[in-house]
């Protein structure tokens, strides 16, 4: 294939702006896939990306197109995740291509989202070809957000194309612009062999399935590779091909093209996404630049409702490790909850598709503890521990300090929405850096927030201050000493790890106040008194909530009627105690373990 004739490019978007139905129209017209085998948004494949809209894994695929000049073309389109969880993959997929398509939803404009991928392409050197979609929509008003994307990118406002991806007006113009405008790629096919790993998937019948783009030098069936960030392993390669909804074998990938290649890999955990492929025997010298391991940012502890389940729990975990290199999990061991795993994750979307997935595909309800960030303890004598659960969070007296990870946010709004982004910024301890304008009505304010403060309820509540409008996207900064203590709850005497969090000093005292308000409502009556106390950094109670007894004899005011009423009455007290976790005496329902979540309500 000659490298002329190659265009490798993504489509980068904020959440719901069209990306993934532009792609199915490109698809179309270049009759990559059969209008019968058409369906809306071919490329998410998983169930849970196409039910809730968002594209989870990137994809790629190879359509074929006959210019205008005559000549036909090999165009790889590189789909990439558009959530801010997975920012890391979207920047590995961009250094894949040369080009970039900025689609802009052309009645809402530009979103954080937006600034964020189009600084993505821009840093990874790419070719944008700005677009605007949803033309057919009435409200669209195309010429003031024409003006405002050629603002952002430096560009005329005829250089943005406009489209609809739905009616397809517009798209064959594009594919021609992609053609124009992209370069071709530029490898040198003769220098020794560097592909980039993109992406990988699991294949039940060839194991990890590695995504590349090769950026210089030949690869064909056998040939003996390495992984740079893997240099003691050695694998052969066992089939190379191309990615066309589905593997297409062709034994041989060269300089600019994008295929896959299987290589007997364990599991995907041998193929890092941003890592280097090179030829073991004839290795380059230098990796291509990018490579990071991606590290988990939030956590939480996620238990078998019933525990006789943990072993299924654990593999089900596994299962769906295999096609998620970021999620990690380690055994851990909960006083109240009984076994489970700590598990890691990207952020908060990521954690709530694994959730979600675990209960859909392996029918496993489970426990999970409220979601924190990972915490650097300095002791007394000055080593440093890494914490990713407020229960191991020593007590006040046996620590220097406590360090929280630091998240650069950039945030769109309206303009006359600032204010209360401010107000509700400040009060997530955020620190404001600075405001920029980047289109006529729209703000642009950074911030740098703890992580740990806007994970929870901090994007919904934007939402609704700015009526839906507002945009966040967040990089991770660094760690910072703040002034963190460990809150611990108390029922009937025992400390709940499951309960534990670890609260800025200045909001303790009301978090503690409400848990024990929402423990009280959410835990039912038992046969004795139970009081929930809240207490900070293992000292004394800050404070406490009592719920009163329940009458001894649950059927002693069934006098009269049958046998069976009073039966019924005990069999579904019976049934409401399964559910329940035990701890210590008390009985407490799962929901209980989210407390947190429920206090700014
Ligand atoms: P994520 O996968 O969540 O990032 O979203 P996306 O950017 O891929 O958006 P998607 O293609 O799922 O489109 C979002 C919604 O906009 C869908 O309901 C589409 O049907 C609709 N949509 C996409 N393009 C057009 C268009 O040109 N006109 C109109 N009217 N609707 C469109």
């Amino acid at each position: 294939m000659d490298q002329q004739h190659i265009r490798n490019f993504s489509i980068i978007a904020h959440i719901d702006h069209g990306k993934s139905t532009l792609a199915d129209r490109l698809l179309e017209i270049t009759g990559t896939i059969e209008a019968r085998k058409m369906r809306e948004q071919v490329l998410d494949n998983m169930d849970l990306e196409r039910e809730r809209g968002i594209t989870i894994k990137s994809h790629a695929i190879r359509m074929r197109h006959v210019a205008a000049d005559g000549a036909e073309y090999v165009l790889n389109l590189i789909d990439t995740p558009g959530h801010v969880d997975f920012n890391y993959e979207v920047s590995r997929a961009l250094s894949a291509c040369e080009g970039a398509i900025l689609v802009v939803d052309a009645a809402q404009g530009i979103q954080a989202q937006t600034v964020a991928n189009a600084y993505l392409a821009i840093e990874a050197g790419l070719t944008i070809i700005p677009v605007l979609n949803k033309i057919d929509l009435p409200q669209a008003d195309c010429d003031r957000h024409a003006a405002e994307v050629a603002n952002l990118l430096s560009c005329e406002p005829r250089d943005v194309l406009r489209v609809s991806a739905k009616t397809g007006l517009g798209t064959p113009e594009l594919l021609e612009e992609i053609i124009r405008r992209i370069p071709a790629p530029s490898g040198n096919v003769a220098a020794p062999l560097r592909a980039l790993v993109f992406d990988a998937a699991h294949d039940s019948y060839q194991g990890a399935v590695v995504y590349v783009r090769v950026f210089d030098g030949e690869l064909r069936d056998g040939d003996p590779l390495r992984f740079f960030a893997q240099p003691e392993h050695r694998h052969d390669a066992d089939q190379v091909g191309i990615l066309q909804l589905g593997y297409i074998p062709t034994g041989h990938l060269a300089a600019g093209e994008v295929g896959y290649i299987t290589a007997h890999l364990k599991d995907i955990h041998e193929a890092r996404v941003g890592d280097t492929v090179s030829n073991a025997d004839e290795p380059a010298a230098e990796a291509l630049p990018g490579f990071r391991a991606i590290k988990p940012m939030v956590f939480s502890g996620l238990y078998p409702a019933d525990s006789d389940r943990y072993g299924d729990l654990r593999t089900a975990l596994d299962k769906l490790r295999l096609n998620d290199a970021s999620l990690s999990f380690v055994p851990e061991r909960s006083l109240a909850l009984g076994f489970g795993f700590r598990c890691g994750f990207l952020g908060l979307l990521h954690l709530e598709i694994v959730r979600e997935r675990l209960a859909r595909e392996f029918n496993q309800p489970i426990v999970a503890t409220v979601p924190n960030v990972e915490y650097e303890v300095t002791m007394n004598d000055g080593t440093v521990r890494t914490i990713d659960n407020p229960a191991d969070v020593p007590p006040r007296g046996q620590y220097q300090s406590i360090a929280e990870p630091y998240v650069r946010a950039h945030i769109v709004c309206p303009t006359d929405a600032v204010g209360t982004v401010m107000t509700l910024s400040t009060g997530k301890r955020g620190s404001y850096l600075n405001t920029e304008y980047v289109a006529g009505d729209r703000a642009r304010l950074i911030f740098d927030f703890p992580l740990a403060e806007i994970i929870f309820d901090f994007y919904d509540r934007l939402k609704s201050v700015t009526r839906g409008y507002g945009s966040l996207d967040y990089d991770y900064l660094e760690y910072r000493v703040s002034a963190l203590e460990r809150l611990e709850i108390r029922l009937a005497g025992e400390t709940v790890d499951a309960l534990s969090a670890v609260v800025h000093r200045d909001a303790a005292y009301r978090i503690g106040r409400r848990m024990c308000e929402v423990l009280k409502e959410l835990i039912p009556r038992q046969q004795f008194e139970v009081v929930i106390q809240a207490a900070l950094g293992g000292g004394k109670p800050i404070a406490r909530e009592s719920i009163k007894p329940l009458r001894k004899d649950v059927i002693a005011k069934l006098y009269g009627g049958d046998v069976t009423r009073k039966r019924k009455l005990l069999e579904k007290q019976k049934a409401g105690k399964r559910r329940m976790k035990r701890v210590g005496r008390v009985d407490v329902p799962p929901e209980a373990f989210l407390a947190v979540l429920k206090i700014g309500e």
